[in-house]
């Protein structure tokens, strides 16, 4: 038996008991492990079983978030592919055009609800195999041929993956599966999609749609890495974000998928943006600027901790759900539990077709292309981006914001110019990196728009450089944090003109006064910041809701760097994932 398998199978002790009690006998701790026996087991009890009824059998036994995908020696010529929680897609590829764009989901006989009653597994055994209910009552004939290849050649091949960056060099057509859907390839290579029960909200077929995604989105180029490529991407990915949204001459800002709410979203009683990581900084970020142009309260919460306090929801609540891959786990309880409550539900994903986006009601896509590094770069300048456009969008009939709405529209406009001139001190943060490499720990100060850029900062410099690093607001200093500061001990600090410049100033002077002798990110050419630092980080000015995608990028290349020199390997740290689809 070989198995695919990502997620996790929270109640695997028990079926692993269940299992050792009739005598199966384990090689490891994994959960991988307990499908495998648990399909060898039911194989044993039931041989005339399909290879997919046995799939089908194995789920209901699980619990937990999964993607799995089968081949056995026993049903040579067959895959079985299924999905609980975790992304899944099957991309096909055909050398002709296919019949159809869509693949009807066939319902297993197994638990078919007839007059009430589910058949029994008894009931099942004594049954030809092979039968199916199609929805629509489509015969399994007409429902499989319509799907094959238009001409005369026939070859189809099929890819199996979590995300489709992994199938595009081979194809652009892909099904998205859903939530207990069963695909499966059999001998005469024909894909079905199979589910055990009919439920109101089936949709009953299963679309066949076309990526947008280029094969060069997904190659590293010249780059040693997809996070260094990620990185340089930034003044071309922020430029697709405002694409078609944003008219620079006008001022005035659509971002289609959410127009439609605009109005019910100025009447909500309050914004609440829920996110893990990366997302949840983003978050952060422009939590100020949205308190200022909605003048609605706006609450920011870790979605596991969003989860864990029960937290009231109302009907009026507007509920956003920033996700990169748009398939974590937290977030993605979170949405349920904030739709079940009746809020509006609102994505922001970089992921079309991921479960956050399918599951809001309505949307903003960041545009910022594929995202391969596991540490997120453009994503969270992307979302950023987003976030602000939206802060225009619901405060443009407000005539006192115009002013300030304009300032912010002109920043982005010249956004793309001022990251090049930012990344052009990749060879000087480079040396800086080598001074830092190989300490232990790395602070990250800093207060007000930039105290988001101090989280992220040190969320990469943790994630891919394996270093201890935190980000402190600078006003949180003097409450703990002042008693790490010694001559000893790195520290980056950010300190922009803007309306806390002066509180940061101050909190230099009190790091320098315990001989600390910080890294600065300031503004360029302003002297007054520049003589307390052991070097300098100069950034170009924007406006200060927007400077942190500025000051980001420096931490950005601070952590590809150490990472580099501590020999990490920068696009797939150690103990972490892409999509993190499990709680
Ligand atoms: O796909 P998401 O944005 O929902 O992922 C959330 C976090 O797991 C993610 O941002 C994580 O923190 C990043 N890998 C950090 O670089």
């Amino acid at each position: 038996m070989w198995i695919s398998f990502a997620g996790i199978i929270t109640n695997y002790k028990d079926v692993k008991q269940f299992l050792v009690q009739k005598g199966h006998k384990f090689r490891s701790d994994t959960d991988t492990e307990i499908i495998a026996k648990l399909i060898k087991h039911i194989h044993g009890l039931h041989p005339n079983y399909s290879f997919r009824e046995l799939v089908e059998q194995v789920i209901q036994q699980l619990e937990g978030a999964f993607a799995l995908c089968f081949k056995s020696m026993h049903f040579p010529g067959e895959v079985v592919a299924t999905r609980r929680g975790s992304p899944l897609l099957v991309g096909i590829k055909t050398k002709t055009k296919l019949a159809t764009d869509h693949i009807p989901i066939l319902y297993s006989k197994d638990v078919f609800e007839f007059g009430g009653r589910a058949l029994s597994t008894r009931d099942r055994d004594h049954r030809p195999h092979g039968h199916e209910i199609p929805a629509h009552g489509l015969a399994r004939s007409q429902s499989t041929s319509e799907f094959l290849p238009q001409g005369d050649n026939k070859e189809v091949e099929y890819f199996f993956a979590s995300d489709a960056s992994a199938i595009i060099e081979h194809t652009d057509r892909v099904i998205y599966l859903l939530d207990d859907d069963v695909a499966s390839v059999e001998k005469e290579g024909v894909l079905k999609i199979h589910r055990l029960k009919r439920t109101l909200e089936d949709t009953h077929a299963r679309e066949i749609t076309t990526l947008k995604m280029e094969i060069q989105q997904i190659m590293k180029g010249n780059f040693s890495s997809f996070m260094q490529k990620e990185i340089f991407e930034q003044p071309e990915s922020v430029v697709t974000t405002m694409r078609g949204r944003i008219n620079f001459d006008s001022e005035t800002v659509v971002l289609g998928g959410i127009k439609d709410y605009i109005g019910e979203i100025r009447r909500c009683r309050r914004l609440l943006l829920i996110a893990c990581g990366t997302s949840y900084n983003s978050a952060i970020a422009t939590r100020q600027l949205l308190e200022e142009l909605t003048e609605l309260p706006v609450m920011v919460d870790l979605a596991s901790d969003f989860l864990d306090r029960n937290t009231p929801i109302f009907r009026d609540d507007v509920c956003f759900f920033i996700s990169q891959s748009g398939e974590t786990a937290d977030t993605l309880m979170a949405l349920r539990y904030c739709k079940q409550r009746g809020a509006l539900i609102v994505g922001i994903t970089n992921t079309v077709g991921s479960s956050i986006c399918r599951e809001s009601h309505c949307g903003v896509h960041i545009n910022a292309g594929p995202e391969i590094g596991v540490a997120s770069t453009k994503a969270y300048t992307s979302q950023i981006i987003s976030l602000v456009m939206f802060a225009l969008m619901v405060s443009e009939d407000r005539i006192s914001a115009q002013p300030r709405r304009s300032e912010i529209i002109q920043g982005l406009r010249n956004l793309p110019d001022q990251i090049k001139e930012v990344l052009e001190l990749d060879s000087k943060i480079q040396e800086i990196s080598k001074k830092v490499f190989e300490k232990k720990s790395l602070l990250v100060l800093g207060r007000g728009y930039n105290y988001a850029t101090c989280l992220e900062g040190a969320l990469k410099i943790k994630e891919i450089t394996y270093m201890h690093s935190e980000g402190i607001l600078a006003g949180e200093l003097k409450h703990g944090p002042l008693a790490l500061v010694d001559k000893g001990m790195p520290i980056i600090m950010i300190c922009t003109r803007d309306n806390v410049f002066v509180k940061c100033m101050n909190a230099l002077q009190q790091v320098t006064a315990r001989e600390g002798r910080p890294i600065l990110i300031c503004h360029k050419n302003d002297q007054e910041p520049q003589k307390y630092g052991s070097s300098v980080l100069e950034v170009p000015k924007t406006v200060d809701c927007l400077q942190g995608i500025l000051t980001v990028i420096p931490l950005q290349l601070v952590s590809y760097h150490v990472a580099v020199l501590k020999g990490c390997n920068v696009d797939c740290p150690r103990n972490l994932a892409k999509s993190v689809t499990v709680e």
